[in-house]
């Protein structure tokens, strides 16, 4: 979800109020996936390099997610959601990370979208923690050790804003992800825009390196 910060600045506003439209397109984009049927919907919040931004900002993200962590519940329930949020929990508040638990205890047992809010995430710290683990256990594939173990790998990848990398997101999980860049800022990715970058999608001709 990129682009907030260029968006609010367009506008003269704070890049706060950004981040806060940019959760009006979150509520946007969950809703219409649940509708579209799909199954596992993941957001990259915040990232590992993203706890370098200025304090204040780091700040406000992390009051707004307690807040949406705190007010959603009733909306994910009457909407069946799952909400998982995957990440360095270590870097978390306390409180953050109570909440959280209790989001995603809460919301377990529901059995429509799977929702999975990547916080304090990088590809690279997903891969090491795992290595970690992995040479501690003696366990010899990587795989489930990597903090999606159990979840699948993403069929496709949409980044807004124009910019075309993956910045540290699910390295190894991506290994065969469809791509979809758009210039559109997050807090202007709605249903139209994330329709337009679902055709996309069935458009394309996966071959996972075989020839069909
Ligand atoms: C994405 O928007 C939100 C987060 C990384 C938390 P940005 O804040 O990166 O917006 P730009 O890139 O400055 O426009
Ligand atoms: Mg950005």
């Amino acid at each position: 979800m990129d682009g907030n910060g260029r968006w609010a600045k367009e506008r003269g506003l704070d890049r706060v109020c950004g981040h806060k439209t940019g959760i009006e397109s979150v509520r946007a984009i969950v809703e219409a996936s649940g509708d579209w049927g799909i199954k596992v919907l993941s957001l990259f919040a915040f990232s590992e390099e993203n706890w370098d931004r200025p304090e204040e900002e780091v700040n406000a993200l992390m009051q707004l997610m307690f807040k949406e962590v705190t007010e959603e519940l009733d909306n994910m329930m009457s909407n069946n959601v799952r909400v998982v949020v995957l990440g360095n929990r270590a870097r978390l508040s306390v409180d953050l990370r109570d909440a959280i638990d209790s989001l995603m205890e809460e919301t377990s047992h529901n059995t429509g979208l799977v929702l999975i809010i990547f916080l304090s995430y990088s590809g690279k710290w997903d891969i090491q923690q795992a290595a970690d683990r992995m040479a501690a256990e003696g366990g010899d594939s990587i795989e489930p050790y990597l903090i999606t173990a159990g979840y699948p790998d993403p069929d496709l990848i949409i980044r807004t804003s124009g910019e075309k990398r993956i910045s540290n997101y699910l390295l190894w999980q991506a290994a065969y992800s469809e791509f979809v860049f758009t210039d559109t800022l997050w807090p202007d990715f709605r249903k139209d825009s994330y329709r337009d970058a679902l055709w996309e999608y069935a458009s394309r001709d996966r071959r996972y390196g075989k020839v069909k």
